[in-house]
Protein backbone atom coordinates (compact mmCIF):
# COMPACT_ATOMS: atom_id res chain seq x y z
CA UNK A 1 0.00 0.00 0.00
CA UNK A 2 3.04 2.32 0.44
CA UNK A 3 5.77 0.55 -0.17
CA UNK A 4 8.42 2.86 -0.92
CA UNK A 5 8.54 4.66 2.81
CA UNK A 6 9.86 1.63 4.32
CA UNK A 7 12.75 2.59 2.67
CA UNK A 8 12.84 5.77 4.86
CA UNK A 9 13.60 3.64 7.63
CA UNK A 10 15.33 0.87 6.00
CA UNK A 11 18.22 2.64 5.01
CA UNK A 12 20.98 0.19 4.79
CA UNK A 13 19.78 -1.89 2.06
CA UNK A 14 17.86 -1.49 -1.21
CA UNK A 15 16.06 -4.61 -1.34
CA UNK A 16 13.46 -6.25 1.13
CA UNK A 17 12.28 -9.94 0.46
CA UNK A 18 9.34 -10.77 2.40
CA UNK A 19 8.66 -14.77 2.57
CA UNK A 20 5.06 -15.76 3.29
CA UNK A 21 4.99 -19.41 4.67
CA UNK A 22 1.13 -21.26 5.45
CA UNK A 23 -1.55 -20.16 7.37
CA UNK A 24 0.09 -20.11 10.69
CA UNK A 25 3.29 -17.93 9.32
CA UNK A 26 1.66 -15.16 7.07
CA UNK A 27 3.32 -11.98 7.04
CA UNK A 28 0.86 -9.31 7.16
CA UNK A 29 3.09 -7.48 5.31
CA UNK A 30 3.01 -8.56 2.43
CA UNK A 31 -0.77 -7.35 1.78
CA UNK A 32 0.44 -4.09 3.72
CA UNK A 33 2.71 -3.57 0.66
CA UNK A 34 0.84 -5.11 -2.38
CA UNK A 35 -2.56 -4.21 -0.71
CA UNK A 36 -4.15 -7.20 -2.19
CA UNK A 37 -7.93 -7.64 -0.27
CA UNK A 38 -8.13 -11.51 -0.91
CA UNK A 39 -5.98 -14.93 -1.02
CA UNK A 40 -4.26 -16.78 1.25
CA UNK A 41 -0.62 -16.75 -0.94
CA UNK A 42 1.15 -19.30 1.16
CA UNK A 43 4.49 -19.74 -0.30
CA UNK A 44 4.55 -16.79 -2.37
CA UNK A 45 7.06 -13.84 -2.02
CA UNK A 46 7.77 -9.93 -2.46
CA UNK A 47 10.74 -8.87 -3.78
CA UNK A 48 10.65 -4.94 -2.64
CA UNK A 49 12.84 -2.14 -3.77
CA UNK A 50 12.32 1.62 -3.17
CA UNK A 51 10.99 2.23 -6.79
CA UNK A 52 9.47 -1.59 -7.50
CA UNK A 53 7.66 -4.38 -5.87
CA UNK A 54 7.12 -7.69 -7.02
CA UNK A 55 5.29 -10.54 -6.83
CA UNK A 56 6.20 -14.64 -6.70
CA UNK A 57 2.89 -16.87 -6.57
CA UNK A 58 1.65 -19.42 -8.11
CA UNK A 59 -1.31 -19.70 -10.51
CA UNK A 60 -3.55 -20.74 -7.55
CA UNK A 61 -2.91 -17.32 -6.45
CA UNK A 62 -2.43 -15.24 -10.19
CA UNK A 63 -5.63 -14.03 -10.67
CA UNK A 64 -5.83 -12.40 -7.42
CA UNK A 65 -2.48 -11.05 -7.69
CA UNK A 66 -2.69 -9.51 -11.18
CA UNK A 67 -5.68 -7.25 -9.99
CA UNK A 68 -3.11 -5.12 -7.56
CA UNK A 69 -1.55 -3.75 -10.95
CA UNK A 70 1.57 -4.54 -10.07
CA UNK A 71 4.67 -6.98 -11.34
CA UNK A 72 3.42 -10.97 -10.89
CA UNK A 73 5.75 -13.25 -11.59
CA UNK A 74 4.37 -17.01 -11.99
CA UNK A 75 6.66 -19.82 -10.11
CA UNK A 76 5.90 -23.74 -11.52
CA UNK A 77 7.43 -25.75 -8.56
CA UNK A 78 9.81 -24.93 -6.04
CA UNK A 79 13.02 -24.62 -7.93
CA UNK A 80 11.05 -22.23 -10.81
CA UNK A 81 10.43 -20.25 -7.50
CA UNK A 82 13.65 -20.57 -6.36
CA UNK A 83 15.37 -18.84 -9.55
CA UNK A 84 13.16 -16.22 -9.75
CA UNK A 85 14.23 -15.09 -6.20
CA UNK A 86 18.25 -15.36 -7.37
CA UNK A 87 17.04 -13.48 -9.77
CA UNK A 88 15.26 -10.45 -8.77
CA UNK A 89 18.26 -10.46 -6.01
CA UNK A 90 21.04 -10.47 -8.11
CA UNK A 91 21.86 -6.89 -7.86
CA UNK A 92 21.69 -6.97 -3.90
CA UNK A 93 24.37 -7.44 -1.80
CA UNK A 94 22.26 -6.83 1.48
CA UNK A 95 18.66 -8.22 1.75
CA UNK A 96 16.57 -7.13 4.41
CA UNK A 97 14.02 -9.60 5.92
CA UNK A 98 11.50 -8.68 8.45
CA UNK A 99 12.56 -11.36 11.42
CA UNK A 100 9.47 -10.58 13.39
CA UNK A 101 7.30 -12.94 10.98
CA UNK A 102 10.07 -14.95 9.09
CA UNK A 103 10.27 -18.79 10.69
CA UNK A 104 14.15 -20.34 11.23
CA UNK A 105 12.69 -23.15 8.71
CA UNK A 106 12.26 -20.53 6.10
CA UNK A 107 15.93 -18.64 7.14
CA UNK A 108 17.50 -21.49 7.00
CA UNK A 109 16.63 -22.25 3.35
CA UNK A 110 17.50 -18.80 2.45
CA UNK A 111 20.78 -19.42 3.59
CA UNK A 112 20.60 -22.24 1.54
CA UNK A 113 19.51 -20.81 -1.72
CA UNK A 114 21.47 -17.62 -1.70
CA UNK A 115 24.37 -17.79 0.73
CA UNK A 116 26.49 -14.67 -0.83
CA UNK A 117 24.05 -12.53 0.71
CA UNK A 118 23.94 -10.75 3.95
CA UNK A 119 20.70 -10.95 5.98
CA UNK A 120 19.75 -7.83 7.70
CA UNK A 121 16.52 -7.48 9.75
CA UNK A 122 13.94 -4.79 8.75
CA UNK A 123 11.36 -5.78 10.97
CA UNK A 124 12.12 -2.18 12.96
CA UNK A 125 11.80 -0.35 9.73
CA UNK A 126 8.33 -2.43 8.81
CA UNK A 127 6.83 -1.74 12.23
CA UNK A 128 7.64 1.98 11.98
CA UNK A 129 6.07 2.15 8.50
CA UNK A 130 3.21 0.09 9.72
CA UNK A 131 1.90 2.23 12.48
CA UNK A 132 1.95 5.45 10.68
CA UNK A 133 -1.68 4.82 8.91
CA UNK A 134 -2.23 6.23 5.11
CA UNK A 135 -5.09 7.92 4.04
CA UNK A 136 -6.43 4.40 2.57
CA UNK A 137 -6.01 2.72 6.01
CA UNK A 138 -7.38 5.14 7.81
CA UNK A 139 -10.79 4.77 5.62
CA UNK A 140 -10.58 0.88 6.20
CA UNK A 141 -10.53 1.50 9.80
CA UNK A 142 -13.09 3.98 10.07
CA UNK A 143 -15.02 1.43 7.85
CA UNK A 144 -14.49 -1.66 9.89
CA UNK A 145 -15.26 0.59 13.69
CA UNK A 146 -18.60 1.40 11.61
CA UNK A 147 -19.62 -1.76 11.20
CA UNK A 148 -18.99 -2.94 14.79
CA UNK A 149 -20.73 -0.09 15.87
CA UNK A 150 -23.70 -0.51 14.34
CA UNK A 151 -23.68 -4.12 14.59
CA UNK A 152 -23.14 -3.94 18.33
CA UNK A 153 -26.67 -2.15 18.22
CA UNK A 154 -28.30 -4.19 16.29
CA UNK A 155 -27.17 -7.24 18.76
CA UNK A 156 -28.25 -5.55 21.84
CA UNK A 157 -31.71 -5.39 20.95
CA UNK A 158 -31.59 -9.30 21.01
CA UNK A 159 -30.32 -10.47 24.76
CA UNK A 160 -32.90 -13.20 25.61
CA UNK A 161 -32.65 -14.57 28.74
CA UNK A 162 -31.29 -18.38 28.85
CA UNK A 163 -29.30 -17.46 25.76
CA UNK A 164 -25.50 -18.78 25.29
CA UNK A 165 -22.53 -16.80 25.29
CA UNK A 166 -21.81 -18.68 21.82
CA UNK A 167 -25.10 -17.47 20.78
CA UNK A 168 -24.68 -13.92 21.38
CA UNK A 169 -20.88 -14.42 19.68
CA UNK A 170 -22.18 -15.86 16.56
CA UNK A 171 -24.85 -12.91 16.20
CA UNK A 172 -22.58 -10.28 16.52
CA UNK A 173 -20.45 -12.20 13.59
CA UNK A 174 -23.80 -12.50 11.33
CA UNK A 175 -24.42 -8.32 11.60
CA UNK A 176 -20.73 -7.77 11.22
CA UNK A 177 -20.80 -9.70 7.96
CA UNK A 178 -23.82 -8.55 7.11
CA UNK A 179 -22.78 -4.91 7.47
CA UNK A 180 -19.98 -5.79 5.61
CA UNK A 181 -16.83 -7.09 7.66
CA UNK A 182 -15.45 -9.99 5.77
CA UNK A 183 -14.88 -11.93 9.18
CA UNK A 184 -14.63 -11.01 12.99
CA UNK A 185 -11.08 -9.66 13.41
CA UNK A 186 -10.73 -12.15 16.17
CA UNK A 187 -12.61 -14.45 18.28
CA UNK A 188 -15.13 -12.46 19.86
CA UNK A 189 -15.33 -12.41 23.72
CA UNK A 190 -19.10 -12.82 24.92
CA UNK A 191 -18.73 -13.39 29.19
CA UNK A 192 -21.66 -13.43 31.20
CA UNK A 193 -21.51 -12.62 34.60
CA UNK A 194 -18.91 -13.94 36.75
CA UNK A 195 -16.83 -14.97 33.75
CA UNK A 196 -16.35 -11.20 32.78
CA UNK A 197 -13.52 -11.09 35.37
CA UNK A 198 -10.86 -12.64 32.48
CA UNK A 199 -10.36 -9.97 29.86
CA UNK A 200 -9.38 -12.61 26.98
CA UNK A 201 -12.72 -15.05 28.20
CA UNK A 202 -13.07 -17.69 25.71
CA UNK A 203 -17.62 -17.80 25.60
CA UNK A 204 -18.67 -21.15 25.89
CA UNK A 205 -22.75 -22.26 27.18
CA UNK A 206 -23.03 -20.54 30.03
CA UNK A 207 -26.49 -19.02 29.61
CA UNK A 208 -27.87 -15.55 30.45
CA UNK A 209 -29.26 -14.55 33.33
CA UNK A 210 -31.37 -11.59 34.59
CA UNK A 211 -29.49 -8.25 35.74
CA UNK A 212 -26.11 -9.49 35.18
CA UNK A 213 -23.15 -7.89 33.36
CA UNK A 214 -22.83 -9.17 29.09
CA UNK A 215 -19.42 -8.13 28.31
CA UNK A 216 -18.60 -8.08 24.61
CA UNK A 217 -15.28 -7.81 22.86
CA UNK A 218 -15.98 -7.75 19.56
CA UNK A 219 -14.29 -6.40 15.55
CA UNK A 220 -14.75 -6.34 12.57
CA UNK A 221 -12.06 -6.72 9.46
CA UNK A 222 -12.99 -4.92 6.62
CA UNK A 223 -10.43 -5.09 3.42
CA UNK A 224 -8.20 -6.76 6.36
CA UNK A 225 -8.28 -3.85 8.32
CA UNK A 226 -9.69 -4.54 11.85
CA UNK A 227 -11.53 -2.75 14.49
CA UNK A 228 -11.66 -3.71 18.51
CA UNK A 229 -15.02 -2.77 20.75
CA UNK A 230 -16.04 -3.84 23.87
CA UNK A 231 -19.14 -2.76 25.48
CA UNK A 232 -20.62 -4.03 29.00
CA UNK A 233 -24.11 -4.15 29.51
CA UNK A 234 -26.36 -5.01 32.10
CA UNK A 235 -29.35 -7.35 31.07
CA UNK A 236 -32.33 -6.04 32.94
CA UNK A 237 -31.51 -3.22 35.94
CA UNK A 238 -28.02 -2.46 36.98
CA UNK A 239 -27.34 -2.91 40.92
CA UNK A 240 -25.67 0.19 42.62
CA UNK A 241 -22.36 -1.67 42.64
CA UNK A 242 -22.58 -2.77 39.16
CA UNK A 243 -23.43 1.18 38.28
CA UNK A 244 -20.29 1.90 40.19
CA UNK A 245 -18.03 -0.06 38.65
CA UNK A 246 -18.77 0.83 35.39
CA UNK A 247 -18.83 4.68 36.04
CA UNK A 248 -15.80 4.31 37.19
CA UNK A 249 -14.42 2.81 34.06
CA UNK A 250 -15.81 5.34 32.13
CA UNK A 251 -14.74 8.32 34.00
CA UNK A 252 -10.90 6.38 33.59
CA UNK A 253 -11.69 5.58 29.68
CA UNK A 254 -12.62 9.40 29.37
CA UNK A 255 -9.38 10.60 31.77
CA UNK A 256 -7.28 9.02 29.01
CA UNK A 257 -8.77 10.02 25.61
CA UNK A 258 -8.89 13.75 26.94
CA UNK A 259 -4.78 13.28 27.02
CA UNK A 260 -4.56 11.78 23.79
CA UNK A 261 -2.85 14.15 21.06
CA UNK A 262 -0.13 14.27 18.90
CA UNK A 263 3.49 13.76 20.98
CA UNK A 264 2.16 12.75 24.18
CA UNK A 265 3.50 9.77 25.88
CA UNK A 266 1.91 6.48 25.23
CA UNK A 267 2.40 6.14 28.95
CA UNK A 268 1.19 8.96 30.22
CA UNK A 269 -2.41 8.06 28.37
CA UNK A 270 -2.35 4.92 30.24
CA UNK A 271 -1.39 6.18 33.77
CA UNK A 272 -4.34 9.14 33.28
CA UNK A 273 -6.80 6.41 33.43
CA UNK A 274 -5.16 4.12 36.06
CA UNK A 275 -5.05 6.57 38.51
CA UNK A 276 -8.72 6.20 38.23
CA UNK A 277 -9.24 3.21 38.97
CA UNK A 278 -6.27 3.00 41.53
CA UNK A 279 -8.06 6.29 43.61
CA UNK A 280 -11.11 4.61 44.06
CA UNK A 281 -11.92 1.24 45.75
CA UNK A 282 -11.05 -1.08 42.97
CA UNK A 283 -7.18 0.03 43.37
CA UNK A 284 -5.47 -2.62 41.45
CA UNK A 285 -7.83 -4.08 39.60
CA UNK A 286 -7.23 -3.08 36.37
CA UNK A 287 -4.81 -5.96 35.07
CA UNK A 288 -4.00 -4.65 31.48
CA UNK A 289 -2.42 -1.65 29.67
CA UNK A 290 -5.20 0.61 28.48
CA UNK A 291 -4.95 -0.04 24.77
CA UNK A 292 -3.06 -0.84 21.44
CA UNK A 293 -2.81 -0.21 18.11
CA UNK A 294 -5.03 -1.29 15.38
CA UNK A 295 -4.14 -2.10 12.23
CA UNK A 296 -3.98 -5.12 10.12
CA UNK A 297 -2.76 -6.57 13.30
CA UNK A 298 -5.81 -6.43 16.26
CA UNK A 299 -3.29 -6.00 18.11
CA UNK A 300 -1.07 -3.20 16.20
CA UNK A 301 1.96 -1.00 17.07
CA UNK A 302 1.71 0.63 19.27
CA UNK A 303 0.85 -0.16 22.86
CA UNK A 304 -0.98 2.85 25.35
CA UNK A 305 1.30 0.90 28.48
CA UNK A 306 3.07 2.27 31.64
CA UNK A 307 5.80 -0.07 30.56
CA UNK A 308 6.44 1.88 27.36
CA UNK A 309 8.10 5.51 26.73
CA UNK A 310 6.62 6.39 23.26
CA UNK A 311 5.22 9.38 21.59
CA UNK A 312 2.14 8.91 19.68
CA UNK A 313 1.71 10.63 16.14
CA UNK A 314 -0.47 11.60 14.45
CA UNK A 315 -2.46 9.10 11.75
CA UNK A 316 -1.86 6.22 14.29
CA UNK A 317 -4.69 4.28 15.86
CA UNK A 318 -4.75 3.30 19.01
CA UNK A 319 -7.34 1.58 21.41
CA UNK A 320 -8.57 2.53 25.12
CA UNK A 321 -9.99 -0.28 26.73
CA UNK A 322 -9.71 0.50 30.98
CA UNK A 323 -11.59 -2.22 32.35
CA UNK A 324 -12.48 -3.38 36.39
CA UNK A 325 -12.18 -7.29 36.93
CA UNK A 326 -13.17 -8.96 40.41
CA UNK A 327 -12.27 -12.47 40.09
CA UNK A 328 -15.67 -15.01 40.93
CA UNK A 329 -18.04 -12.07 40.69
CA UNK A 330 -17.61 -10.24 36.84
CA UNK A 331 -16.16 -7.46 35.24
CA UNK A 332 -16.45 -4.13 32.90
CA UNK A 333 -14.74 -3.01 30.41
CA UNK A 334 -15.06 -0.23 27.45
CA UNK A 335 -12.85 0.24 24.46
CA UNK A 336 -13.10 1.88 21.79
CA UNK A 337 -11.09 3.29 18.93
CA UNK A 338 -9.48 6.12 17.95
CA UNK A 339 -7.40 8.06 15.55
CA UNK A 340 -4.12 10.35 16.86
CA UNK A 341 -4.47 13.61 15.96
CA UNK A 342 -2.48 16.75 16.15
CA UNK A 343 -4.83 18.63 18.75
CA UNK A 344 -6.59 15.58 19.95
CA UNK A 345 -7.84 12.03 18.48
CA UNK A 346 -10.86 11.38 16.57
CA UNK A 347 -13.42 8.98 18.14
CA UNK A 348 -13.97 6.61 15.20
CA UNK A 349 -16.28 3.83 17.44
CA UNK A 350 -19.66 5.25 17.86
CA UNK A 351 -21.95 2.81 19.90
CA UNK A 352 -23.56 4.09 22.91
CA UNK A 353 -21.22 4.48 26.16
CA UNK A 354 -23.58 5.31 28.86
CA UNK A 355 -24.73 2.21 30.81
CA UNK A 356 -27.65 0.63 28.74
CA UNK A 357 -29.72 -1.58 31.03
CA UNK A 358 -31.38 -4.16 28.42
CA UNK A 359 -34.80 -5.98 28.86
N1 LIG B 1 -9.87 -7.47 21.98
C1 LIG B 1 -9.06 -8.16 22.88
C2 LIG B 1 -7.88 -7.39 23.31
O1 LIG B 1 -7.69 -6.27 22.92
O2 LIG B 1 -7.07 -7.91 24.03
MN1 LIG C 1 -8.51 -4.46 22.41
Amino acid sequence: MSFNNIFDYARETDAILILQGNENSVDKTFFYLTGVDGGLFEGSALIVKPDEIKIITSTLEEETARKTGLEVMIANGKSDFERIIKDGLKSSNVVGLNYSSLTMEHYRELMRMIPDKEFIDVSGSIMESRRMKSPEELQRIREAARIGSEAFENVSHKLKEGMTESELSSLIAYEMMKLGASEPSFSTIVAFGENASMPHYSPGNRKLKKNEFVLIDFGARYRRYCSDITRTVVFGRANDEQREMYNIVLKAQAEGMKKIRENVNGKDVDLAARKVIDDSKYKGRFIHSLGHGLGMDVHDHPALSANLDFPLKENMVVTVEPGIYLPKVGGVRIEDDVIVKKDGYELISTAPRELLEIS
